[in-house]
């Protein structure tokens, strides 16, 4: 019975059914979340906080209570990443575990999780456009082609100058005003092909090109116009039974 079962299973009557799996491409970062020793970024390179910016660090810590100091280690980075310009140098991360008596690899794990942390030198307009979904969907796919065909970038890459970086990223929390991106501390909103070229342009001109959107919207207000509360609201007793 067996061997006949055998046989009926590896004959050549017997069928398989082929069901073809597809997937998306896999997309990488274009950071490299692991420390590499470079010329500009190794154990020897020099960092410590100016006595100005030792002084900030002072004002952030007597925010935090005594035995919870080290939920300074976010701002601590940034002073110190504000400090050198664009970037965190390793040694940096080791002085902020050293002020938060730290171990080194909890503040790797802290700068490496948030990508506001630059971990290797970036150019002196760090470009970071949002290609989540609804930027997507806006054409953010139209805004990175402006980049790649004004400044010949590619994420992750920097220009021969020294003067733009760029990075794609991952949702900036400005949606409502989809396509955006982010330049230093600035966000550029509502962007068409004309305003990042314009925006480019004016960067590399040495000139400070007007943040938040572009399409004469104020902030995130309903682009088509108000939809409700067009009416001034109705006063105290409104809709109150008149025997009250
Ligand atoms: S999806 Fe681009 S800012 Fe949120």
């Amino acid at each position: 019975m067996l061997s006949s079962l055998a046989r009926s299973l590896t004959s050549s009557s017997v069928r398989t059914s082929v069901r073809g799996l597809h997937r998306s491409t896999v997309k990488c970062s274009d950071t490299l979340q692991v420390h590499r020793d470079s010329k500009e970024n190794n154990i020897d390179t020099p960092f410590t906080f100016t006595p100005e910016n030792m002084k900030r660090a002072d004002a952030i810590l007597s925010i935090y209570p005594d035995g919870h100091k080290k939920a300074a280690v976010i701002p601590l980075l940034d002073l110190a990443q504000r400090q050198v310009g664009t970037w965190l140098p390793i040694t940096a991360m080791h002085e902020v575990a050293r002020l938060l008596h730290m171990p080194r690899m909890r503040v790797y794990e802290v700068a490496t999780f948030y990508t506001m942390f630059m971990r290797n030198p970036v150019g002196k307009y760090h470009i970071q456009v949002c290609t989540t979904t609804p930027c997507w969907l806006r054409g953010s796919d139209d805004v990175m082609a402006a980049i790649h065909t004004k400044l010949g970038l590619t994420p992750g890459h920097t220009t021969p100058d020294g003067m733009f970086t760029l990075s794609e990223v991952e949702c900036l929390g400005a949606c409502v005003n989809a396509p955006m991106m982010q330049i230093n501390d600035d966000y550029y909103e509502d962007l068409s092909t004309d305003d990042t070229n314009e925006i480019l342009d004016t960067l590399a001109a040495g000139k400070k090109p007007k943040a938040g959107p572009r399409s004469g919207r104020f902030a995130a207000e309903p682009a088509g116009g108000l939809t409700s509360l067009t009416e001034p609201p109705p006063g105290p007793g409104f809709k109150i039974q008149e025997g009250l």
